[in-house]
């Protein structure tokens, strides 16, 4: 229980905020990020208990769940919403959801809903006007008509630009190796020998199988499931690994003072995500012989440099504040600024370079 000042060093609120987060590392960094700026804040260990907190303690008024939790599915979330008294506002902090259910949530007395990754102002902004405004059962669309029209454009804006992602993906991929799948089996049908139906067939058997790797790949995409369990070395590496088997391509990942330290998540899911955009960039575009990942904290830093030896580009010529430029290099910078950070790119005929750099909070500063 630290002081009363709230964010900003204005009068603090005099409520207690419960927040659950089923990872550790996530859960101790936004507490801890909370006390820092005055919050009086309980830790709970499950959804459940963040509940049965909320019910018994009268002094709690905001109440912020990080989604996904094990023993809280977020489509029991309305349900179990109505059961919490109701002075008590609700955040809620998870990966991008369709529109229709973060509606939902919001009918159901959300008061915010963001998604990750998260700025910690930003963070800290919502759980105070939470705490400020109060009450679930007077929250919901009706009373947030600004707030949430905001939170639908910026939830439309991040899935169109994950469709268009997956979209173009599945046309360079899986599409394509359809299409030669179709071309093998009309050659079967036409095919004048035994023989040559054999030799056909085993080519559809092959396509089948890069089609399949190609589904998979678009799958682990979507969110690594390493990252979660294992953190950004592993996640790291194993992109390392997916990308040594692309032909002629040399690659060096260095994290030496990583050492299998979590950091907070969303700061490892901004640097997981700049580095696969990167690396696939250096696939498609660079034509390089080399790839060098560093990843390393210093200076109260996570810094990152990723660097390609291969033909390089003309920043200059790329207009990113045009509407219909590509999204990846956006993306990447958004990202990083995101979570506080800044992303610079150098290039020209000798290759490519990318520095990314990220503040950690004190407790994750040590190399
Ligand atoms: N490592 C790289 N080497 C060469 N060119 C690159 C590299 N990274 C990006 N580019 C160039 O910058 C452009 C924009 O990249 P990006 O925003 O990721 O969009 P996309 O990959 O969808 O084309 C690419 O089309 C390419 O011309
Ligand atoms: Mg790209």
């Amino acid at each position: 229980m630290t002081s009363t000042s709230g964010p900003g060093g204005t009068s603090g609120p005099s409520g207690e905020i419960v927040m659950v987060d089923a990872d550790r590392a996530g859960r101790e960094y936004a507490a801890d990020l909370l006390r820092r700026a005055g919050f009086r804040c309980r830790a709970a260990a499950s959804g459940v208990a963040a509940l049965n907190l909320c019910k018994s303690e009268p002094a709690v008024n905001v109440l912020l769940l990080t989604m996904p939790l094990p023993d809280l599915p977020m489509q029991d979330l309305p349900a179990r919403l109505g059961h919490l008294p109701p002075n008590i506002a609700v955040v809620v902090l998870c990966d991008p959801i369709p529109a229709e259910s973060a509606i939902a949530l919001m009918r159901a007395g959300v008061s915010d809903l963001l998604f990750c990754p998260v700025q910690p102002e930003r963070l800290l902004r919502s759980v105070d006007e939470a705490s400020r405004r109060g009450g679930h059962a007077t929250a919901g669309i009706a009373s947030t008509a600004q707030p949430t029209r905001q939170l639908l454009q910026q939830l439309l804006r991040a899935q169109e630009d994950e469709r268009r992602r997956i979209a173009r993906d599945l046309h360079d991929g899986i599409s394509q190796s359809l299409v030669s799948i179709i071309l093998a089996l009309e050659a079967i049908h036409e095919a004048p020998t035994l023989h040559f139906a054999r030799q056909q067939a085993s080519e559809a058997h092959r396509l089948t199988t890069l089609a399949l790797d190609e589904v998979r790949r678009l799958a682990r995409g979507l969110r690594p499931s390493v990252l979660d369990d294992l953190g950004l070395e592993a996640a790291l590496e194993q992109l390392a690994m997916q990308t040594r088997t692309h032909r002629g391509l040399r690659v060096d990942l260095h994290a030496p003072t990583l050492r299998n330290a979590r950091l907070p998540i969303e700061v490892e899911t901004v640097v997981y995500r700049i580095v696969q955009e990167a690396v696939t960039n250096v696939i498609k575009h660079a034509q390089a012989s080399c790839l060098s990942v560093i990843v390393e904290r210093r200076d109260g830093q996570l810094r990152a440099v990723i660097e390609d030896d291969g033909r390089g580009f003309d920043l200059a010529l790329l207009n990113l504040s045009d509407p219909n430029a590509p999204l990846g290099l956006i993306g990447m910078r958004e990202r990083a600024e995101s979570v506080g950070g800044s992303l610079t790119i150098e290039s020209g005929s000798t290759g490519t370079s990318i520095y990314v750099h990220i503040p950690l909070p004190d407790d994750h500063a040590a190399g």
